[in-house]
């Protein structure tokens, strides 16, 4: 199986490797995977050089991405848009800051789920806002977001925006129907946009549990902004290439204004990768959840019988999300990585007792890091 083959990154300069070059430690922290693409996307990609001209292309005229992207959504999500709903961003990370600034003035209040991707919490701030955490709770086995508090916030005439982020980094729940209906009403009785960071969407780990755009919901009459990718799916994270759907044009004038003069064009290979993973790649993305899911049921497992670790099981993502609390040590993050394994440190998603392992690498690697793990707990 080819999620089985170990490959040297060091000569790509990932980032995931460089963090810890020269020092015995496994990097299991930013969220790409391991995973070599699916040919497909690295045919386009050869294809789209070999043509030998990379200049501009405006992505709204390249048919074949926005197409594709039209289809994976009716196919997965049985979401039915319209291909001018579409607005390319070169990140999520950008977006979701473009979407502070498009609807929200100097002062306001952005509430975000906490813990929560660094990035997401520093958008407010970036923004001249002012963040309202949004606690994540334990309920029956699985992490959800403290609707009481959400409620409570989001009636402060202040608050303006909600970015939510489901799946859920790190703690890898996905929001049932039911809870994005509470959101829905809870924004739109509150006056409040809702931003949704969906770009772990394509990877859900339980075959029983579905996930609903933020922006299919009849609710938000196409207000809200749905954000996703093919980018940690289908690890081309480094393409730079992600989308927003907004349906209303209102609030799509709105973001696109706010990212003139800001926000590049999404990059042509992006584009190429993004129209093959989502029309070519099915067998492969099937494939890839399936070995996700050994992956985690394995993890899980065996932090199970780990004395001082605890982890609910994600739903989703390739991300765990564990309790250290329970081995006594100051420093999780440091604990760890003296032991060789690097994951990412709680304290920089909002709780300095967790870490944040990924486990999007070939399962002999998984299982080099619980050996270690279990060496010094
Ligand atoms: C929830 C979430 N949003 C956004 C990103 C990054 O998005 P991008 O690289 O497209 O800016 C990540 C990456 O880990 C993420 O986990």
């Amino acid at each position: 199986m080819q999620f089985d083959d170990i490959i040297d990154r060091t000569p790509s300069y990932a980032y995931k490797w460089e963090k810890y070059k020269g020092q015995d430690i496994l990097p299991m922290w930013i969220a790409d995977t391991e995973f070599r693409c699916a040919e497909p996307i690295l045919d386009r990609l050869k294809e789209r050089t070999e043509h030998g001209l990379l200049g501009y292309t405006l992505p709204a005229h390249h048919s074949g991405a926005n197409q594709a992207v039209v289809d994976w959504l009716a196919r997965q999500y049985d979401w039915q848009i319209s291909s001018d709903w579409i607005v390319w961003t070169p990140g999520v990370v950008p977006a979701f800051n473009v979407a502070c600034k498009a609807l929200c003035q100097p002062g306001d209040k952005v509430m975000v789920q906490t813990p929560n991707y660094p990035p997401l919490l520093a958008a407010p701030k970036l923004n001249d806002l002012v963040k309202v955490e949004i606690a994540t709770v334990e309920e029956a086995g699985r992490w959800t977001i403290d609707f009481t508090e959400l409620e409570k916030q989001a009636a402060d005439p202040k608050c303006k925006l909600f970015i939510v982020c489901n799946p859920m980094n790190p703690v890898g729940s996905v929001l049932t129907a039911e809870e994005l209906q509470r959101i829905a009403d809870i924004c739109l009785s509150n006056n409040v946009s809702l931003c949704s960071d969906e770009i772990h969407c394509d990877i859900i780990l339980d075959e029983q549990v579905k996930h609903l755009p933020a922006g299919k919901m009849p609710d938000f009459k196409g207000q809200a902004i749905t954000l996703m990718a093919a980018s940690k799916t289908f690890n081309v994270a480094g393409l730079g290439t992600s989308f927003a759907i907004i349906e209303d044009p209102k609030i799509r004038r709105k973001f696109s204004v706010a990212a003139q003069g800001m926000v590049p064009w999404v990059t042509v290979l992006g584009l190429a990768a993004t129209q093959a993973a989502f029309t070519q790649c099915d067998e492969w993305h099937q494939q890839f959840l399936r070995y996700l899911r050994g992956n985690r049921d394995y993890l899980v497992a065996e932090i199970a019988k780990i004395q001082g670790l605890k982890l609910l099981t994600p739903q989703a993502t390739f991300l765990a999300w564990i309790d250290a609390s329970g081995l006594g040590v100051d420093n999780p993050q440091a604990h760890f990585e003296s032991l060789g394994v690097g994951p990412s440190p709680g304290v920089d998603f909002g709780d300095k007792n967790f870490v944040r392992i990924n486990f999007g690498c070939p399962r002999s690697q998984l299982e080099r890091a619980i050996t270690l793990i279990k060496n010094g707990c």
